[in-house]
C-alpha cells in the first residue's frame, strides 16, 4: 500500500520514534477493549470499580475484577504489533513506547523503554506502608490479600480520580518533545491526560500517524491515518523500513 512505503521511508530516515498505545494494540491477543461493542466498560461500571472508595469500601469487589483480568492477559500472547515494536526497537534504538495499557503485553513482547501510564497490572503494593508485591502469583487469591503490616493489597494501577504515577507523565512529554515521528495506535483518544500527547506533539510539529479501525476524537491532527488493524498493518511498514534501511546503508 503507498501510505506503507510512505511510512516505511520516513522511518528509515529519522531516528526517534514514539509509539502511543491503547487498548487496541492488544485486541488482537484477545485482551478485550475498553469501549466499543465488546468493551469491558459494557460489562462493568469503571467509575465503580475502578475506584479507590469502592476498593475501601468492597476490597473483595475489586480485587476479584482484577484477577479476572489478570487470567485473561496471562492466557494470552502478545501479537504481531507488539513484536513488530520489538523489531522496530532493534533497528532504531531511540524508539519509546508510551502506553495506556496495564496488560504487560509490550515487555512481554520485548519492547524496550516502555512508558506505563497507567500502571501494570502484575504489580501490587500495600495502601498503608507501600511495600512493593511485583510480579507475586496472587493468582488464586479471590479475596484481597493483606500485607504484614496488615494492610490491603491492591494492584499497581491508575483509578479513576487518581493521578498518574509520579514522573511518568513528564517522562512521556519528553520523549514525544524529542521525537521525530509520533504513532498513535489502538487508543480512542478520550482519556486525558494521556490523549494530549497526541495533541502536544502535533504542537510542535511531529509527523503522526494514527493506526486504527476506526475514526477517533483526535484523528484529524493526523498527517497520516491508517484505518487498518495494528497486527496487520505494523509487521509490514517495520519490514518495509528494514528493507529500507539496508538500502540506505549501501
Ligand atoms: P478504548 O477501548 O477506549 O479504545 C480502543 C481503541 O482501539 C478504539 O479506538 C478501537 O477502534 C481501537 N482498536 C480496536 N481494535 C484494534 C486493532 N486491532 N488495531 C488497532 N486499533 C484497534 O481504549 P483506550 O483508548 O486505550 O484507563 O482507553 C484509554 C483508557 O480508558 C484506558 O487506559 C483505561 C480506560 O479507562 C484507565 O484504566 C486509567
Amino acid at each position: 500500500m503507498y501510505h506503507n512505503e510512505f511510512i516505511a521511508d520516513k522511518l528509515a530516515s529519522v531516528n526517534r520514534i514514539v509509539f502511543f498505545t491503547g487498548a487496541g494494540i492488544s485486541a488482537e491477543s484477545g485482551v478485550p477493549t475498553f469501549r466499543g461493542k465488546e468493551g469491558i466498560w459494557q460489562k462493568f461500571r469503571p467509575e465503580e470499580l475502578a475506584n479507590f472508595n469502592t476498593f475501601l469500601t468492597n476490597p473483595n469487589l475489586v480485587w476479584e475484577w482484577y484477577q479476572y483480568r489478570r487470567r485473561i492477559i496471562r492466557s494470552v500472547l502478545p501479537n504481531a504489533g507488539h513484536l513488530a515494536i520489538t523489531e522496530l526497537q532493534k533497528l532504531k534504538l531511540a524508539t519509546t513506547v508510551i502506553t495506556q495499557n496495564v496488560d504487560n503485553l509490550h515487555k512481554r513482547a520485548g519492547n524496550n523503554n516502555v512508558i506505563e501510564l497507567h500502571g501494570n497490572i502484575e504489580n501490587n503494593y500495600c495502601i498503608e506502608c507501600k511495600k512493593r508485591y511485583d510480579n507475586i502469583e496472587f493468582i488464586n487469591n479471590n479475596t484481597v490479600p493483606l500485607c504484614e503490616c496488615g494492610g490491603k493489597i491492591r494492584p499497581d494501577v491508575v483509578w479513576f480520580g487518581e493521578n498518574l504515577p509520579p514522573g511518568v507523565f513528564q517522562s512521556a512529554e519528553k520523549a514525544v518533545l524529542e521525537c521525530d515521528v509520533f504513532f498513535s495506535i489502538g487508543t480512542s483518544s478520550i482519556v486525558y491526560p494521556a490523549a494530549s500527547l497526541p495533541i502536544l506533539a502535533s504542537r510542535n510539529n511531529k509527523f503522526l500517524i494514527e493506526i486504527n479501525p476506526n475514526e477517533t476524537e483526535l484523528s484529524y491532527l493526523f498527517n497520516v491515518v491508517i484505518r487498518e488493524k495494528s497486527g496487520e498493518v505494523l509487521p509490514k511498514i517495520v519490514s518495509m523500513t528494514k528493507e529500507k534501511s539496508g538500502s540506505n546503508e549501501k
